[in-house]
């Protein structure tokens, strides 16, 4: 791939996503595209460079590029600290406000595994008269339809902790038993949609209590950190909480989040 495609390539997937691809991404994008390159018979970057450059702002396209180059690594409980700051410090803290409903956004959600962990732990410890809705968006089409469907390798099954294997998960048996599936009872209170963080307008009307956007800040440049961060703020509630990743930070970016450790901020009724 020459310097010029590289160049037009990642500033089209900057503008389109956020995402900054550095000098040392290169070869990555290169594989990234090759397979999609073979598909529509293009030849080579240069190729796939004139077919985009043919195409309408509308074309399906553009979302496939995005596909490809988004990087979708998560688990299942991930940064377990997160959760267990919910379940020992919010949550309680929560209740005792008077609140009811509990309105949660994963804004960066991948193949599902971070809402779903999330549902886990509210279901146990939000039990009526209390209740939960979780939103879970990520920009990347063809993960949103795995979070969807709910059905992951049973391999994964250790690094759900034990309390909540039995009522969240229904496992495979005979010719499926290296699978697991979500319990749809599990799955009404989520609802995934396709959301880009770049956007300037926030889903939906409703304000959050927690918004987890973890792992995803570090594929941005310091300017749209900003952007995402105060788009969250403005979509967070009173009182509510935001989680970023352990790897990520808010230093020098200037938003209302408060600093209460690393990795969580609150937004100061
Ligand atoms: C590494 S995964 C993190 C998944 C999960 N939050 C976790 O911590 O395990 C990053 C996700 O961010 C998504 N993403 C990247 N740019 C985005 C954008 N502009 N808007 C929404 N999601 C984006 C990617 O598609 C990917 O699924």
């Amino acid at each position: 791939m020459t310097q010029g495609d590289f160049d037009f390539f990642r500033g089209l997937i900057r503008e389109i996503s956020g995402i900054f691809l550095s000098d040392a991404k290169k070869e990555l994008l290169k594989s990234r595209l090759s397979s999609r390159i073979d598909f529509l018979g293009c030849k080579d970057p240069k190729g796939y460079r004139k077919y985009l450059e043919g195409l309408p702002g509308d074309h399906h396209e553009w979302q496939e590029l995005i596909n490809l180059v988004t990087t979708n690594k998560t688990d299942w409980f991930r940064e377990p600290q997160h959760f267990n700051y919910l379940i020992q410090e919010y949550l309680p803290r929560w209740k005792q406000n008077g609140h009811r409903e509990l309105s949660v956004w994963s804004a960066a959600t991948a193949t599902g595994e971070e809402p779903y962990s999330l549902a886990m732990v509210l279901d146990q410890e939000l039990r009526p008269p209390y209740s939960y809705k979780i939103l879970a968006t990520d920009i990347d089409t063809q993960v949103l339809e795995v979070a969807k469907n709910g059905v992951y390798s049973r391999s994964k099954l250790e690094e759900i902790p034990e309390p909540y294997r039995e009522s969240s998960l229904l496992l495979g048996t005979g010719d499926i038993s290296g699978w697991m599936k979500i319990n749809p009872a599990l799955k009404r209170n989520i609802k995934f949609e396709q959301f880009n963080l770049t956007e300037s307008r926030c889903p939906r009307n409703f304000q959050f209590d927690i918004i987890f956007c973890r792992n995803v800040l570090i594929y941005f440049q310091k300017d749209v950190i900003h952007n995402v961060i105060n788009l969250l703020y403005e979509a967070a509630a009173p009182g509510a909480m935001l989680f970023i990743g352990h790897a990520e930070s808010l230093q020098n970016i200037k938003s209302g989040w408060k600093f209460i450790r690393p990795s969580i901020f609150l937004k100061s009724s």
